[in-house]
């Protein structure tokens, strides 16, 4: 696998091809410890958020959106090097019929509504560190230009007819619904009200004569796309329920609204009469980003991942797909579907009041610390809950007390006076248990930790690919307890540097463990960015020694130089992560951890 990506990157013949490869392959002496020797090293990537709705201020669900899309890109960033083969895009979903009644209900004109909850995205994002590339407005110029060209494209190929659609419609979900997806619930009043059965929202019953488009023709294209790309959507049980879905019948899609009933939205092209369904609209946002309809979109579009939640799913993996195959493009390259927040186990809402503020958590747990809890905590496959107790135990234990801890244990004055990466010695941990002799002081335990710190930032890889930021971070995590054991065990603050026989093993300790700090430092930078930064910078990792190209664990071990061996660490700059419970309950439950 790695020889067949390596001559397709370096695009090289014969002989010359070989010792590349050769070199290579010795470049990466460490049994591949990166993950990173594939396609993607040389890819480009596109990644994409939803676009928020306006009818409300953002709230942990959309942040946690955005935060796992934000990680999932800088990962990306760190296995390639080229920071132009990146583009991420986030923005607001503003037209429709919510947005029209939200708006009227607050007593503001629609645009007015749309520019101040946007801005509350943009300023939510800006601070909590989502590295995107664009935003978008759906009720930008450059917008209604591609969604109008992407429909002229449908009707040019056949694919939109008028008809009579008479049926249910969610205007919370800006959804159709059959009959049977349709309850009743007693309304305010009392009085039995219809209801979507998935969302619970109301929905009113609607008649009139729109355009459709030929959804139903797209069922077995969009069933061979699915089964020929196994990985096309993760985690798998979303791919298998979008398959079970296309077993059943697929209808027609109304995909206009009658102007008079919806005026906030994009006219259709030559009728306006009628006014372009905001779920196309909306879709279309991921092709006017980059560029579409002009040529450059070509480049970008096959390398698009979609970040979803699990409610927009069906949009995303059934309607998206067949649109885009319409209008003669590949559905999206990779969807990534999570699953929701609940606050105190209750589904998060704003009749019930208990809507959490994600920019009042940024304040309270750090920026920093907000994002490792909502991907440290988050799983794709299942609900997760909120509620603050268990931002605290988690941050305090992992990032306070673990990780901020053992930076501390290898990097102060009193166990290391001189301030520097000190020297491995090879004697006292020689390569193989075998060969430990007299001097050696390594135990079993010692060689275990350094094989899983070696093999760490392959499984962080595969995590990452299968979306699972939350096992990448648990193994990082088990990797610093892991280290922690190491230092206590070793216990550098009984060693003697004066001490011919204890400084050399001394140096060693506080070696490796600032080798086990620089590689949790650095596959740490998607998900807390500047907790990474301050560990790397203390350790006196310079910015072109980030990446995971760099990123050769304990090299002395393996018989090779190291860079930083001798190197003055960075400044001291106050702890890495400020512990959130002061009390002292928290400091006994703690002390006794290794
Ligand atoms: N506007 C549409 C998306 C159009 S994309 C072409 C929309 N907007 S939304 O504001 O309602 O939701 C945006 C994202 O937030 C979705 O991924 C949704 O799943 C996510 N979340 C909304 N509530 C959530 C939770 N309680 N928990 C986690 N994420 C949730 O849908």
């Amino acid at each position: 696998m790695l020889r067949i990506s390596a001559f397709r990157l370096l695009g090289r013949t014969g002989a010359s091809r070989l010792s590349l490869l050769e070199d290579f392959s010795l470049r990466h002496y460490s049994s591949d410890p990166l993950g990173v020797q594939d396609d993607t090293r040389d890819a480009r990537a596109y990644f994409t958020t939803p676009i928020f709705y306006v009818n409300a201020a953002p709230h942990i669900g959309h942040l946690y959106s955005a935060v796992l899309a934000d990680a999932l890109c800088r990962y990306h960033r760190l296995r390639v090097p080229s920071a132009a083969a990146t583009r991420f895009s986030t923005g607001t979903d503003e037209h429709g019929l919510k947005i029209q009644q939200a708006a009227a209900a607050a007593g503001l004109a629609p645009s007015e509504l749309c520019d101040r909850v946007s801005a509350q995205f943009q300023q939510l994002f800006r601070e909590a560190d989502i590295s995107s590339t664009d935003f978008i407005r759906t009720t930008e110029a450059r917008h209604r230009m591609a969604v109008q060209h992407f429909w002229g494209v449908l009707k040019a190929r056949g694919l939109l007819y008028k008809g009579l659609y008479e049926g249910w419609y969610c205007a919370s979900d800006e959804c159709f619904l059959p009959e049977a997806k349709v309850t009743r619930q007693p309304g305010p009043s009392g009085d039995l009200c219809p209801v979507s059965l998935e969302s619970g929202h109301p929905v009113s019953w609607t008649k009139e004569e729109n355009y459709i488009f030929r959804l139903s023709q797209f069922r077995e294209p969009l069933q061979r796309w699915l089964r020929g790309d196994p990985q096309a959507i993760t985690p798998e049980p979303f791919h298998h329920a979008v398959l079970q879905w296309l077993e059943e019948e697929l209808p027609d899609l109304s995909v206009s609204r009658r102007s008079s009933h919806l005026h906030w939205g994009i006219p259709v092209p030559g009728d306006d009469s009628q006014t372009i369904y905001v779920w196309l609209d909306a879709l279309v946002n991921y092709l006017t980003v980059i560029g579409y309809p002009n040529a450059e979109f070509k480049s970008w579009w096959p390398t698009t991942s979609h970040i979803i939640g699990k409610d927009i799913l069906k949009f995303h993996a059934v309607y998206w797909p067949a649109l885009l195959l319409g209008a003669g493009m590949s559905p999206p390259h990779r969807i990534y579907v999570h699953s929701h927040w609940t606050v105190c186990g209750q589904k998060m809402s704003k009749s019930l009041g208990n809507v959490v503020d994600p920019r009042t958590c940024l304040d309270r747990y750090t920026v920093d610390g907000f994002r490792y809890f909502l991907l440290r905590q988050g799983v794709p496959n299942w609900d997760c809950d909120y509620y603050g107790e268990k931002v605290v135990k988690l941050l305090d234990s992992e990032l306070a007390f673990a990780l901020g801890g053992l930076l501390n244990r290898c990097t102060a004055n009193r166990i290391n006076p001189s301030g520097t990466y000190p020297a491995f010695c090879t004697t006292c941990f020689p390569s193989e248990p075998g060969l430990v002799g007299p001097s050696g002081r390594a135990q079993a335990e010692d060689y275990a930790l350094v094989s899983a710190v070696a093999t760490l930032p392959k499984q962080v890889a595969d995590h990452y690919d299968n979306f699972q930021i939350y096992k990448a971070l648990e193994a990082v995590s088990s990797c610093v307890r892991q280290t922690n054991g190491f230092v206590q065990r070793h216990a550098p603050w009984k060693l003697n540097w004066e001490s011919p026989v204890d400084a050399p093993w001394l140096g060693t300790v506080l070696h490796v463990a600032l080798e086990c700090l620089r590689v949790f430092g650095t596959l740490l930078q998607p998900v807390t960015p500047s907790l990474a930064d301050k560990l790397l910078s203390r350790l006196g990792i310079s910015a072109t020694e980030r990446g995971l190209g760099e990123l050769h664990f304990l090299p002395r071990f393996y018989g090779h130089p190291c860079p930083f061996e001798g190197r003055r660490l960075g400044p001291e700059t106050g702890v890495l992560f400020p512990r959130l419970d002061q009390s002292r309950a928290w400091l006994e439950s703690y002390t006794n951890a290794f």
